[in-house]
């Protein structure tokens, strides 16, 4: 279960409060947990319930140091993150190609963090049938330039006409692409597809969470809205364990 919090809450001590109630209210929950706090919370949400929960970041830039105003490397990330979202579609919408996230996919490996691939289909991707070809090249475009030997991944599918809509895809539809992916990382390496955690995001509730997370091929979500408010993101914890 992995929270995005995006660029939310305004205040550390917000922040760190939200991190604590998540932390106290996923003790005995067999789900695991990943909070994804904005970069400037990363340390204080990390010192505050660390190791207890999981802790990632929203994005990375994969060149190792540098001129890069504003940004931060997968090498400071290092020690205070586990996971690391690259190509939420909030970030390709902004112009992060499919190369781009590929190198950080990369660079988060290369330091020992696992990257949360987001990938997903615009409605109208969608509109025109072309939902598995776009999930594929995303996915693809990664797969190509990871070493054979790096280790399990976790792909989020995240259609972009579902984030933060209101309109979540059906549970069967999700399963579908999610299925799907699954096979791509097969015949890429059949080991990365028993290993590899696929998750569902866009619109994901307490209340419709059950869809999801009954589906053979979702192994857990991506949640952004909805991981704002402890309680929520607990029950959604739950429903995951
Ligand atoms: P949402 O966002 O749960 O608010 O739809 C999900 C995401 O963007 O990861």
């Amino acid at each position: 279960m992995v929270a995005n919090w995006k660029m939310n809450p305004d205040r550390q001590t917000d922040a760190v409060a939200l991190a604590l109630a998540v932390a106290d209210g996923v003790v005995g929950i067999d789900a695991e947990v990943v909070l994804c706090p904005p970069t400037i919370w990363l340390l204080a949400v990390a010192a505050a319930v660390g190791p207890r929960i999981g802790i990632g970041a929203q994005t990375v830039n994969p060149a190792p140091r540098g001129a890069f105003t504003g940004e931060t490397s997968a090498t400071m990330l290092e020690g205070l993150a586990a996971y690391v979202i690259v190509g939420h579609s909030e970030r390709r919408g902004a112009g992060e190609t499919d190369g781009l996230v590929a190198r950080q996919a990369v660079s988060v490996r290369a330091h020992g963090m696992v990257p949360i691939v987001a990938v997903g289909e615009t409605a109208d991707e969608r509109t025109a049938g072309h939902t598995l070809a776009v999930v594929f090249r995303q996915l693809g475009t990664v797969l190509d330039v990871l070493a054979a030997d790096h280790g399990p991944l976790v792909v989020a599918y995240e259609p972009v006409w579902a984030i933060g809509s209101g309109t979540p895809a059906t549970g069967a539809d999700a399963q579908a692409v999610a299925a799907a992916l699954r096979g791509e990382l097969r015949s890429h390496a059949r080991g990365l597809a028993d290993d590899s955690r696929i998750l569902y995001g866009g619109s994901v509730t307490a209340a419709n969470a059950h869809e999801f997370f009954g589906q053979l091929d979702i192994d857990g979500a991506l949640v952004g809205g909805a991981s704002l408010e402890a309680e929520t993101f607990i029950a959604l914890a739950r429903a995951a364990g």
